[in-house]
């Protein structure tokens, strides 16, 4: 299998499985009791806070773990809109993922008004509309730091900018910034950030938020007061154990060597396909992240195809790929319909090899032809 959905998911590092491990087997005592065993998980816990403090230049008491990305987008919408009513106004990126979309949904049922702020071709969140949507009061403006989809990284110290002069609060969903772009609060003084641990090469189903010390919030979960109160529930010692040493393992030089992997499949499919559009070329772009457009191709046979071949990559985001409509991040590009569904999204990581892309070229090039001899499609015609 050649693994190139790493946007989807990434593959837990050994030293993250291995440092979990302990927490499953031995130290499973509830963190909140009482003995010896239990301050030992604590310090654990704390520790792991530290290292993602660290990484995003947060203070230690502005990091809280959650269970994953959605949630900590969740918890940050309802919060702001909770405590200020008498600010109605959301406003949020076009092309965010479904877990701030669905809550600023929410946040419309629940009263308050969601302005969708335009990006234009190249991906990039446009600062000027935003400027004159600042004019009207707002609460909160939430613009991802990087997109899942196309890897385009949005102007956030602009967007910080512009918001706080307007008297607004920042939230950011960094789910696929952290690691792969510097992400630093003390620069970018976001008012809220989220991330998740398996975008990390931690485990699922633990995620963190920061909260600045200088904005209020409100906990989604309530209940026994863990996380200093902001974050009930007992926490999940051995995937925030975990979240920690997969801090520490992205701190390492793998940059660079996946950025030139990325560079190489996508030179290597233009080479032979290249009427193949590369999406947010213009932008500033993860070098994790490609996605490509296949003029005349299904991409959901085309994901058949490269299944079989052992690529597994993605069209539109995975969890839209059990029904596949069009990409809302390629149309708000606008890409038209026919072009969004020719769209494949192939993701990179530490643990790809040049070996794998080069194969994964073949794969490509392969199915493509294929499906244009499927689809009756004239190449060059
Ligand atoms: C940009 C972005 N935000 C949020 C999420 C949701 O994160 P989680 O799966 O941890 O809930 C994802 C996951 O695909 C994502 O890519």
């Amino acid at each position: 299998m050649i693994y190139l959905d790493s946007n989807a998911t990434t593959q837990p590092a050994p030293e993250v499985v291995e440092a979990m491990l302990p927490y499953l087997r031995e130290r499973w005592v509830n963190p909140s009791s009482s003995y010896r065993g239990a301050r030992e998980v604590r310090k654990a816990i704390e520790g792991a806070r530290g290292a993602v403090a660290e990484w995003i230049g947060a203070e230690v008491e502005e990091v809280v773990f959650t269970s994953c990305g959605t949630e900590s987008v969740n918890a940050v919408h309802d919060s702001v809109r909770a405590l200020w009513p008498e600010r109605r106004r959301l406003i949020v990126g076009a092309t965010e993922h479904a877990a701030v979309m669905e809550s600023a949904e929410r946040w419309v049922r629940n009263g308050g008004e969601k302005v969708v702020l335009p990006v234009g071709r190249d991906g990039v969140v446009e600062l000027g509309v935003l400027r004159e949507m600042l004019r009207e009061p707002t609460a909160l403006v939430s613009v991802m730091w990087a997109n899942n989809e196309t890897g385009v990284v949005a102007p956030m110290a602009e967007v910080v900018a512009m918001a706080h002069e307007a008297g607004a609060l920042v939230h950011t969903d960094a789910v696929q910034a952290v690691g792969k772009v510097a992400v630093d609060v003390r620069e970018v003084a976001v008012d809220f950030l989220s991330l998740s641990g398996h975008k990390v090469h931690a485990a699922k189903g633990v995620g963190a938020l920061f909260v600045s010390r200088r904005a209020r919030y409100l906990p989604l979960l309530v209940g026994g007061g863990q996380e200093s109160g902001r974050r009930s529930g007992t926490e999940n010692v051995a995937g925030i154990v975990g979240l920690g040493v997969a801090v520490a393992l992205m701190r390492g030089q793998d940059g660079p060597r996946v950025t030139a992997m990325r560079d190489a499949f996508e030179a290597g499919v233009l080479k032979r396909v290249p009427e193949v559009v590369v999406n947010g070329l213009e932008a500033r772009r993860l070098g994790t992240t490609s996605s490509l457009t296949f003029p005349g191709v299904d991409a959901a046979g085309m994901l058949i195809l490269l299944d079989k071949a052992g690529v597994c990559c993605s069209a539109g985001s995975a969890c839209h790929t059990g029904a596949l409509h069009a990409s809302h991040v390629l149309e708000a590009m606008g890409l038209d319909a026919g072009h969004a569904g020719s769209t494949l999204r192939f993701s990179f990581c530490r643990y790809n090899t040049m070996e794998e892309v080069e194969r994964a070229v073949e794969g490509v090039v392969a199915g493509g032809e294929k499906m244009r001899m499927l689809m009756g499609v004239v190449v060059g015609g």
